[in-house]
Formats: structure tokens, C-alpha cells, sequence
């Protein structure tokens, strides 16, 4: 990356959630604030803002990555999604979100929206994963009010139904 002055806003343009987008962020930028109070990309959440608690999870270019320890100016180019990016239309869950809603595999939802960019990057890799996997994965993350069963029951099912798995009859295909 060439030398940038500390003071200078530069031009950063990047792919998020499938759209071009464009802003203008000193070097010392994060890409949580830019990508919350500059493109108004909320569902990333900034909880610690040292690495640790994984809310800020985004995915560059399809691999996690925490959001709190990436400058705005390391997105040039790059491919990013973030929460909002997960669901196939506007008003439609996508597999994993409707698993945790089934499986009422969050309560504040602080922790929800990195844990689910942590699930969608590996079930890519990954869709057959364990449930020791999954609890890998979970390790990233901090939850202070759900706890962790419940995601990795939803999780399991998620990753069943995206192999084409019969899900339980218990389900109406309108929650899929
Ligand atoms: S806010 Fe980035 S890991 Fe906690
Ligand atoms: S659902 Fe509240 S912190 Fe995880």
C-alpha cells in the first residue's frame, strides 16, 4: 500500500453488499465507523474495539475479518459483506438467520449479526461442519445473554437444509 499522509482524506472505493460504494476517510479511519456512521451499515456492532468479542465481524473479499482492526482505507477494492449483505431480499431471512430464529438463538442480538458473517464464511468452506467445529467458530465470539446452544442447534440445521436435507416436518417451508 503506497505511504499516506496521516491528515489527508482519501478516496476509498470498494464493493459492499454487492454495490459500489465510495467515501472519503483519513488514513487512522476505522472500518466500523466508516462503514457504520459513513455508509450507514449499522448492523455492524462495536463492542470491545480490540479483536476480541467478534460483533464487528465483516467478511473481505469472503473471509472474516474483524471490522475494529481494519482501516477504512485497507477496503479499497475489495469485496465486503457485512450483515445486511447475508439475506437474499430485502424482507427475506436468509437460511441461517431463519435457524436462529427458530431456534431463538439470540435475545439482544448485539452479538448475533458477527456471529452470523462468522457462520455464513464457513459453512462456505465448510458445509458439512461438526458441532466441535461450530463451537470453533462460536469461540470468536462473545454472546453475554443467549449462550451458545441454541446457535449451534441453529446452525446444524442451517447447514442440513443449505445441503438440501429434509428439514424436520415440524417446519412450515415458509420460515426457510
Ligand atoms: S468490536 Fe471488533 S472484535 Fe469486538
Ligand atoms: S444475544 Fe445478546 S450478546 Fe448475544
Amino acid at each position: 500500500m503506497p505511504r499516506l499522509s496521516a491528515a489527508t482524506q482519501h478516496r476509498v472505493t470498494f464493493t459492499l453488499n454487492g454495490r459500489t460504494v465510495s467515501l472519503d476517510a483519513q488514513p487512522r479511519l476505522l472500518a466500523t465507523d466508516a462503514l457504520r456512521h459513513g455508509l450507514g451499515a449499522t448492523g455492524t456492532h462495536v463492542g470491545c474495539e480490540h479483536g476480541v468479542c467478534g460483533a464487528c465481524t465483516i467478511q473481505i473479499d469472503g473471509q472474516p475479518a474483524r471490522a475494529c482492526l481494519t482501516l477504512a482505507v485497507q477496503l479499497e477494492g475489495k469485496e465486503v459483506t457485512t450483515v445486511e449483505g447475508l439475506a437474499p431480499e430485502r424482507d427475506r431471512l436468509s437460511v441461517m438467520q431463519a435457524a436462529f430464529r427458530r431456534h431463538h438463538a439470540l435475545q439482544c442480538g448485539f452479538c448475533t449479526a458477527g456471529i452470523l458473517v462468522s457462520l455464513d464464511a464457513y459453512l462456505r468452506e465448510e458445509p458439512s461442519p461438526s458441532e466441535q467445529e461450530l463451537r470453533e467458530v462460536l469461540s470468536g465470539h462473545l454472546c453475554r445473554c443467549t449462550g451458545y446452544t441454541q446457535m449451534i442447534r441453529a446452525a446444524l440445521e442451517a447447514a442440513a437444509c443449505l445441503r438440501g436435507e429434509p428439514l424436520p416436518q415440524t417446519l412450515e417451508p415458509a420460515d426457510v
